[in-house]
């Protein structure tokens, strides 16, 4: 009775064992970026950063609208890059040298300030940086990036650290056992040295193997070997549903953002004609291609493409780059028309992408994220201005989105 016991822990040592042997040689490299770096917590930061900073910058050394990140403790002091963080245009105002030249660098881009963020959040911030961007290939700067690998989900983290602590309590427990299990063969008198002399060295081994096999303990270890793996697998899975940041298909026809968004400065409502008055901003028709192409470039076999699909009448099958679940309702006029944002506060600088890419990553606690920390913008609204006195009244901080209900659940769920 005591002895099945001992067994079916045995087995379960030997599963994880093997499950974390295997977690470990499948990712090594997620589970060394677990460990923390410099007194802040890793996870956070990554969360943080991809909900906040990863629009705009990478964590390596590359440029997207703004430098990477790689480094900055190098470049910058601590009380610096928080300064910077919690007001970027306060410090550009303030005369500090270093950021009116990376301001000017940046052609006047303005950062996103982030008020709220404390030492905790600019801590996690930076010790997610240091993991991310220090063993990566720095990339040129300079240009623009297409190919940003897809974001790598925390949950594999997480779980691979379960794993490890487990492992190394049933390590403990496994040595404690094979002890006990030893001294119980030998009061039963069960131990070895029975073997036939007389068998040779392969009919041993043939028969050593048998003996595996038919063992319940290697088979239950087995099983929950299956199990956990199993486990690992959901949570990764569950971990990056609908998660498709760094998304950059291929296009049928390889149009350019940057050719005719950057370089041309077609205007994005040019072709994205509801941006600024609906719900989409929707794909344009091959018609207002057509407007220019009608005369430019006839002979290129991309453009050709374009051709065919009028002749044919088939639309032109772009694929769908930035998708939303059903159960979520996103209205762009709401945010570009009345909340006054740009673009690249959501999709990042496009007219520098030959193919466009997912930059955030359109969970809803990037929404709501942002909706805690965007104020109202009051401007030329003659009903906001009533709205926002009426908020100074009973608050003292600005009118931010959520004060408007944008935490409301039937704001974005019907
Ligand atoms: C809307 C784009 C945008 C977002 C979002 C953004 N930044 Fe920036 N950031 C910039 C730009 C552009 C610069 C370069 C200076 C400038 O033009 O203002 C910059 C500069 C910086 C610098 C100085 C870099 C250096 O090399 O000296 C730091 C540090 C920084 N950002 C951190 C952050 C962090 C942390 C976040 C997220 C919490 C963030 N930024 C979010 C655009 C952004
Ligand atoms: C000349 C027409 C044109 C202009 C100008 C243009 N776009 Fe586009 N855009 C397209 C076409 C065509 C697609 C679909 C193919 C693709 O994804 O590249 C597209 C796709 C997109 C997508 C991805 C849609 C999806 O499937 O999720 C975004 C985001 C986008 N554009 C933003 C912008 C922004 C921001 C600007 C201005 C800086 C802009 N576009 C200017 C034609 C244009
Ligand atoms: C406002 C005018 C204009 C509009 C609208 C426009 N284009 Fe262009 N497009 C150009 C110009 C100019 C070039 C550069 C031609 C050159 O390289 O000389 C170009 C180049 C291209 C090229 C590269 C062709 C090659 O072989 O080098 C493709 C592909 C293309 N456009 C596709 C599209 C598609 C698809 C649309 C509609 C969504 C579109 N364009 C809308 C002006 C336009
Ligand atoms: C507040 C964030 C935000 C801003 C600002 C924003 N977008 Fe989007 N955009 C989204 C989201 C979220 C989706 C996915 C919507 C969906 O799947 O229903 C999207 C989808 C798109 C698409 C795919 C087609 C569609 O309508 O769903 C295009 C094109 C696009 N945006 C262009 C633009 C352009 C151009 C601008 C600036 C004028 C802009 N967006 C500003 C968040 C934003
Ligand atoms: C970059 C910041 C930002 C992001 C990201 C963002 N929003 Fe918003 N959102 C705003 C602002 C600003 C407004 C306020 C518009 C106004 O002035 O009423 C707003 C308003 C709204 C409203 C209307 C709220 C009301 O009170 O009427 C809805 C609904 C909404 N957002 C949904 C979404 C959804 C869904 C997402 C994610 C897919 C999203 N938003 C992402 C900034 C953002
Ligand atoms: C600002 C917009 C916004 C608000 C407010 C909001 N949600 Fe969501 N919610 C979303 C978006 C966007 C998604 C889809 C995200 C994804 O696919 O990762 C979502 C997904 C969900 C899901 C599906 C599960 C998941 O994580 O994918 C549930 C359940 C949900 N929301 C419940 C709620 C409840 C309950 C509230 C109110 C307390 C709420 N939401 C408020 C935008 C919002």
């Amino acid at each position: 009775m005591i002895r099945k016991f001992y067994k079916s822990i045995l087995a379960l040592a030997v599963a994880v064992s093997i499950s974390v042997g295997y977690v470990a040689a499948q990712d090594s490299t997620s589970t060394a970026a677990a460990a923390p770096a410099g007194g802040g917590d890793v996870a956070k930061g990554e969360e943080l950063f991809k909900n906040n900073c990863a629009q705009c910058h990478a964590a390596t050394a590359e440029v997207v609208v703004g430098p990477g990140l790689a480094g900055i403790e190098e470049r910058r002091d601590y009380a610096w890059i928080k300064k910077w963080i919690n007001n970027p245009m306060g410090v550009v105002a303030s005369g500090d040298k270093y950021a009116n030249e990376l301001y000017n660098k940046f052609n006047k881009t303005q950062m996103t300030a982030f008020g709220a963020f404390g030492d905790a959040e600019v801590k996690a911030i930076l010790a997610y940086v240091k993991s991310a961007g220090a063993p990566a290939v720095a990339a040129p700067t300079g240009g623009s990036s297409t190919t940003t690998a897809p974001a790598e989900t925390g949950g594999g983290k997480f779980i691979n650290v379960i794993l490890v602590a487990l492992l190394v309590i049933m390590g403990l427990v496994l040595v404690a056992l094979l002890g006990i299990l030893q001294l119980l063969n030998k009061l039963s008198g069960a131990d070895a040295g029975s073997a036939d002399a007389s068998l040779s060295f392969g009919e041993k081994l043939q028969a050593g193997l048998k003996n595996v096999a038919a063992n319940k303990t290697v088979r239950s270890a087995i099983v929950w070997a299956f199990i956990l793996l199993a486990t690992k697998a959901t949570f990764d899975g569950m971990y990056g549903i609908g998660v498709h940041q760094g998304y950059a298909p291929k296009q049928p026809i390889a149009f350019s953002h940057k050719l005719h968004a950057g370089e041309m400065k077609i205007n994005c409502a040019y072709c994205h004609t509801g941006v600024y008055k609906g719900k989409q901003s929707g794909i344009p028709s091959a018609n207002i291609c057509m407007n220019c192409h009608n005369a430019i470039k006839r002979e290129s076999p991309e453009i050709q493409k374009i051709y065919t699909a009028i002749e044919t009448n088939k639309p032109i099958e772009w694929v769908r780059v930035h998708n939303l679940p059903d159960l979520a309702y996103f209205n762009h006029a709401q945010h570009t028309n009345v909340g006054g944002l740009e673009c690249k506060n959501c999709h990042g600088e496009i007219e520098k992408m030959e193919v466009v890419q997912q930059r955030s990553t359109l969970t809803m606690g990037w929404c709501i994220d942002c909706h805690r920390k965007t104020e109202v913008n009051g401007k030329d609204n003659g009903y906001y201005t009533k709205l926002m006195e009426a908020h100074k009244a009973v608050s003292k901080g600005a009118m931010k989105v959520q004060d408007n209900g944008g935490l409301e659940c039937a704001k974005c769920h019907y």
